[in-house]
């Protein structure tokens, strides 16, 4: 059976960014396919701790487990879910990993410049987090890893891991499928990327200070509605979707389509010719409260016995598969 896998770290509340370009589209990927392929949906707490986690990590866990149930994830007996750091092989493997990808490979990644980026003394983590990432990954075989944007670097790089490894010892991963075929299965139009809304040309980040600049998953609906009537557009007076010259008109335009749950072309008609930003606004402020209100309705019902429950049966599930594929990698390299 084929394996759709992904994980989204836990340092504090999601925002509106997570939900959108990865929380959701799990989801839907899950209810579409789980009766033919496993779906692993883990919170990557290892990775948590290369930077400051607001309030505790392990609650952050739960929370975030519970956003899954609360966005309509079905379980059934093909959907796993469990934490990283229970599961000691993702740590063995990450360390193997590194002995077989290099730093100038390494140094590119994207994530990694702009994390260590003004800190004057960056910590060993935050440069192999996405080795860690490819050992998450790899240790289930998973070929789908629906992940936003500011990812796909990291699948690559997990691709290129793989093949290196497969090229010297044989057959033992599953490449993941390239990036432009995992947007193709996430069935979006193209990677997803939803901006800060103060400073549009920058994603949407938890780390971001200015609160205004982003959407969390527990803003009170009337205080995001503000937060969309206040973020930064243009001065071209035309609704029009172009990421280059209008970032903050064409990232209302992807919100609104992505809330409903409708194709972006639709949206992007719908407000064809169309000048007033104000009008626009007012309608995505309008959706973004109304599916956070339902969200949180919906969460606080879920209990965490609930996904304690599922915690347990993932955590022995996922320790099954990834000590197996672990043994045959040590046993490739000669440590068993
Ligand atoms: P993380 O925790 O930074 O983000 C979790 C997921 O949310 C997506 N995302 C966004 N998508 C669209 N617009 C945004 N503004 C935005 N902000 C975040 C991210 O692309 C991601 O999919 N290294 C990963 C976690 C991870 C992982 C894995 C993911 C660890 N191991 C294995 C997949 C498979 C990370 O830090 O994502």
């Amino acid at each position: 059976m084929k394996t759709i896998l992904t994980g989204i770290r836990s340092n504090s509340v999601l925002t509106l960014g997570n939900y959108l370009g990865a929380l959701l589209p799990m989801v839907r990927l899950a209810n579409k396919y789980s009766k033919d392929y496993n779906v692993n949906i883990f919170v990557p707490d290892l990775h948590s701790i290369i930077s400051d986690v607001d309030g505790d990590l392990r609650a952050n866990t739960i929370r975030t487990l519970k956003y899954y149930l609360a966005a309509g994830l079905e379980i059934n007996e093909n959907v796993h879910i469990y934490r990283q750091s229970y599961v000691p092989a993702h740590s063995e493997l990450c360390w193997i990993l590194d002995c077989v990808a290099t730093m100038g490979e390494t140094s590119r990644m994207i994530q990694y410049k702009e994390k260590s980026k003004g800190q004057e003394s960056c910590n060993v983590g935050i440069f192999n987090y996405p080795i860690l990432m490819a050992a998450d990954i790899l240790l289930y075989d998973a070929e789908y890893v629906p992940i936003g944007e500011d990812q796909f670097q990291h699948i690559e790089l997990t691709r290129n891991i793989a093949m290196r490894v497969n090229h010297k010892y044989g057959e033992i991963f599953t490449v993941p499928v390239a990036t432009d075929e995992q947007v193709k299965f996430m069935e979006v139009d193209n990677g997803l990327r939803i901006r800060d809304l103060l400073n549009p040309e920058k994603k949407m980040s938890k780390s971001t200070k200015a609160e205004n600049s982003k959407i969390m998953l527990d803003d009170a609906p009337e205080l995001a509605a503000k937060k969309i009537m206040s973020a930064t557009t243009d001065s071209f007076g035309k609704i029009k979707f172009d990421m280059w010259t209008q970032p903050g008109i064409s990232n209302l335009l992807q919100i609104e389509a992505l809330v409903n749950n409708v194709p972006l072309q639709d949206v992007i008609s719908t407000w064809a010719g169309e000048t007033h930003y104000g009008d626009l606004k007012k309608k995505v402020a309008e959706s973004v409260s109304q599916m956070l209100a339902d969200f949180q309705e919906k969460s606080a019902k879920i209990s965490d016995e609930q996904v304690y429950e599922l915690l347990e049966k993932g955590e022995k599930y996922a320790n099954e598969v990834a000590n197996a594929k672990l043994l045959e990698v040590q046993k490739a390299f000669q440590l068993r």
